[in-house]
């Protein structure tokens, strides 16, 4: 019997977020297709680790498609018909987009709009995830969503600023449900290994000292994965035809907070290199979540040390699976 049940459509499936929101949509018994061409800002094997638990569910189809790609990605949603399109697709990272921005652009903003005619083709709801990096240094604090955006701090988050306007174009266009997801500082276990949270545990294991920038004054709004897969599941089942979310933990820390949080953990004392702040980093993020609360009943429910704990014991594993240590 053919199998009728909606499949929803992951970009970037095999990235730190996306693996995760595949399988929490998988838990759910949904049907997904994730698409991943393994950009190589981090290795392969990471992603294929982070895929290994999907590959082996039967509502699961993986293809190797670039989102640059257009014909190809056509090709294949026009076969898959997906009802949902979540699209994590994207070199992310600020401080390399600074040293090459037409990669940021090429996949960022020409990749999404492939997307994006790929959603119109078939008539798909559309969830992308943008960034607390819209916000740039604009505040007041916290960020909410009715806040003006448009003073990017980098190509990175010009980028996503791009991207919103175009999902934005795209709706007005044709009418079909966009949500946008703004996501603030994700960790947890799978982290992608340019952000602080792994930098910082890899100098403390090595024995380096962490060079930290504004003097670890800057906060975060420090988001766990899992609420995030949690709060994104939400969104595709949402009804809305136009929403914009933030997506924060709701609890700034500083970066010195976080190496506390994380010499508790892997019971390591850092070594610490006090250093200016470095151009393109806000000096703050945190998010208004209220909107997230009301319209779709989310409200993030990890810790801190609950969260940081979960991904020291994956990072653990991970080091030990790259015969690290
Ligand atoms: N991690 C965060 O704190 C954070 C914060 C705000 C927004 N975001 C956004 O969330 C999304 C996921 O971020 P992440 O941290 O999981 O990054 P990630 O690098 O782990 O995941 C991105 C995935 O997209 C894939 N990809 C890149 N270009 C592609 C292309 N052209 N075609 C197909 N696949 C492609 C990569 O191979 C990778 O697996 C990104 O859009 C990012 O901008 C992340």
């Amino acid at each position: 019997m053919t199998d009728t049940r909606p499949v929803v459509l992951v970009t970037g499936a095999a990235g730190f977020i996306g693996s995760t929101f595949v399988d929490q949509l998988l838990a759910n018994d949904t049907r997904v297709v994730g698409i991943d061409v393994f950009e190589p800002f981090y290795p392969r094997s990471a992603k294929e680790r982070n895929l290994a638990a999907a590959r082996k569910s039967s509502n699961f189809r993986f293809v190797e498609v670039d989102t640059r790609d257009h014909d190809a990605l056509m090709d294949l949603i026009r076969e898959v018909g997906p009802t949902t399109i979540v699209d994590f697709a994207a070199r992310a990272g600020v401080r390399d987009s600074i040293r090459d921005p037409w990669l940021y652009i090429d996949i960022n903003v020409r990749g999404l709009q492939n997307t994006l005619s790929a959603a119109a083709a078939v008539g798909a709801a559309l969830v992308f995830a943008s960034s607390s990096s819209v916000y740039g240094d604009s505040g007041p604090l916290p960020f909410r969503e009715d806040a003006a955006t448009g003073r990017a701090l980098s190509p990175y988050g010009a980028t996503k600023i791009a991207g919103e306007a175009l999902v934005r174009a795209h709706h007005a266009l044709t009418h079909l449900p966009i949500r946008i997801a703004r996501l603030f500082t994700v960790y947890g276990p799978r982290q992608r290994p340019d952000l602080a949270v792994y930098t910082f545990s890899d100098r403390m294991l090595r024995g380096e000292s962490i060079p930290l920038f504004a003097e670890g004054r800057a906060t975060r709004d420090f988001t766990y994965v899992g609420d995030i897969a949690d709060a994104l599941v939400r969104l595709v089942n949402s009804e809305s035809d136009d929403l914009t979310v933030n997506l924060g933990g709701h609890r700034p820390y500083s970066n010195l907070d976080l190496v506390h949080v994380l010499e508790r953990n892997l019971g390591i004392q850092a070594t610490l290199d006090l250093l200016p702040a470095q151009p393109g980093d806000a000096a703050a993020t945190f998010a208004d979540i209220r909107r997230a609360e009301d319209s779709l009943g989310w409200t993030p429910t990890t810790t801190f040390e609950d969260g940081i704990g979960a991904f020291c014991s994956w990072f653990r594993s991970e080091r030990r699976v790259d015969g690290d240590l």
